[in-house]
């Protein structure tokens, strides 16, 4: 038998709203009893008294017993969460930043009070690969976990490579169709892609990996002499987060723009579609696709995490458990473009053999190995304006 959910939702924005939607249309055994909200003067399309501003009104109501956490930001989503789990509610959240953060914390507060969390929303919206990994590749070696993680990155380029359109345009388009961050730099800076591949690597491999140890290079420094570049060599460029086991001992995770040619299965992914790649040692390859940002994508995906929660359903996080030997390393050797204007940044940089060079007086790069150590190291020095890493194949 299924339990009857009485859900306190905090936040209606682009995804409660969503989710709302979805709801509506269905005959669940759960209902939504009142709305947290931030901003009290907003116009609402569902009557005021389902709305309050004060957390502890969905806290303290023992009649919910289940907490939909859908808000921004991160930090007020973690204290709304913990609460939540502490008090014996279980929860779902979309918030990857927050659980990308403090997820190891959030693993222990579920052990500790019997409640359950779930968060297939936070990743890569409506595909299901947070369930995957934990039930379906429970016993089955991962080699990697890749592919694009970000709609909003994604969205952009297809619109600069298959429409000419210019990259600040390409972002408000992004923005007014609600699928980037209130601060875009979360998407375009690969923040974004880097907390959903942090909450994949405690999935495919037990890990629980702090995202600032891990290297995020995003696409906001694109030029149009690095699309130009890519044209001529028929290649596109997607923002491709990577988790890679080596050698059964290591774990390798960085998030990195790539030159995709014709051949790759992420070459056809557009728009705000995302794709999830799965290496695997039996079933070698598989590849999971679906709309990854928007109200209605993500909200499916929170409605099937609430809709598990009638059943009791949790994340078990065996892997972990499982005492496995894997460590996260950034020991590892890659091959990038990078365009840069300073000679000093090549110096810099350390690479460990360079293939190819080109100078000209607007435009010089080097394609080249390199440990992602060092490129960790200097990632300073490639904010700047005038450098550029796409990882080659
Ligand atoms: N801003 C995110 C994206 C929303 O563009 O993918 C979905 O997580």
């Amino acid at each position: 038998m299924s339990k009857k959910l009485t859900l306190g939702l905090f936040g209606f924005g682009v995804v409660g709203q969503g989710l709302y939607d979805i709801i509506k249309t269905k005959k669940l055994n759960l209902e939504i009893k009142r709305f947290a909200i931030k901003n009290p003067e907003k116009k609402r399309t569902l009557p005021l008294d389902l709305f309050t501003t004060k957390a502890d009104d969905l806290l303290d109501d023992p009649e919910i017993n289940t907490i939909v956490e859908l808000i921004d930001d991160a930090e007020a989503a973690f204290e709304i969460v913990s609460k939540a789990l502490k008090t014996g509610k279980n929860v779902v959240s979309a918030n990857k930043k927050m659980i990308a953060n403090h997820l190891e914390e959030l693993v222990d507060i579920q052990q500790a009070y019997g409640t359950s969390l779930l968060y297939e929303g936070a990743v890569c919206g409506s595909i299901p690969i947070i369930r995957n990994l934990e039930e379906y590749y429970d016993n089955e070696l991962l080699h990697s976990v890749s592919g694009i993680f970000n709609g909003s990155s994604n969205y952009i380029l297809s619109k600069i490579f298959n429409e000419h359109l210019d990259y600040d345009t390409a972002l408000k388009h992004a923005q007014n169709l609600g699928f980037a961050e209130t601060d875009p730099t979360l998407d375009v800076g690969g923040f974004d892609a880097k907390f959903k591949l942090a909450i994949v690597a405690s999935h495919a491999y037990g890990l629980y990996v702090q995202p600032s140890n891990i290297l995020n290079i995003g696409i906001d420094k694109l030029s149009d002499y690095d699309v130009r570049f890519a044209r001529e060599k028929k290649y596109k460029i997607k923002l491709v987060p990577t988790a890679k086991e080596i050698g059964n001992e290591r774990v390798i995770l960085y998030v990195i723009p790539k030159f995709v040619t014709e051949k790759s299965i992420l070459y056809a992914v557009e728009n705000e579609y995302n794709g999830v790649v799965v290496q695997a040692a039996f079933a070698d390859q598989q590849f999971f696709y679906g709309k990854g940002a928007g109200g209605h994508p993500t909200g499916s995906a929170v409605l099937s995490d609430i809709t598990a929660l009638r059943y009791d359903y949790r994340y078990e996080y065996k892997k972990h458990l499982a005492a496995t030997q894997l460590v996260h390393s950034n020991n590892h050797k890659i091959t990038v473009y990078l365009r840069y204007n300073d000679e000093a940044v090549i110096e810099k940089l350390n690479f460990i053999k360079v293939s190819e060079r080109f100078y000209a007086r607007e435009f010089k790069y080097v394609i080249g190995d390199i440990n992602l150590e060092s490129l960790i190291a200097n990632k300073e020095l490639l904010a700047a304006d005038d450098s550029f890493v796409v990882e080659v194949d």
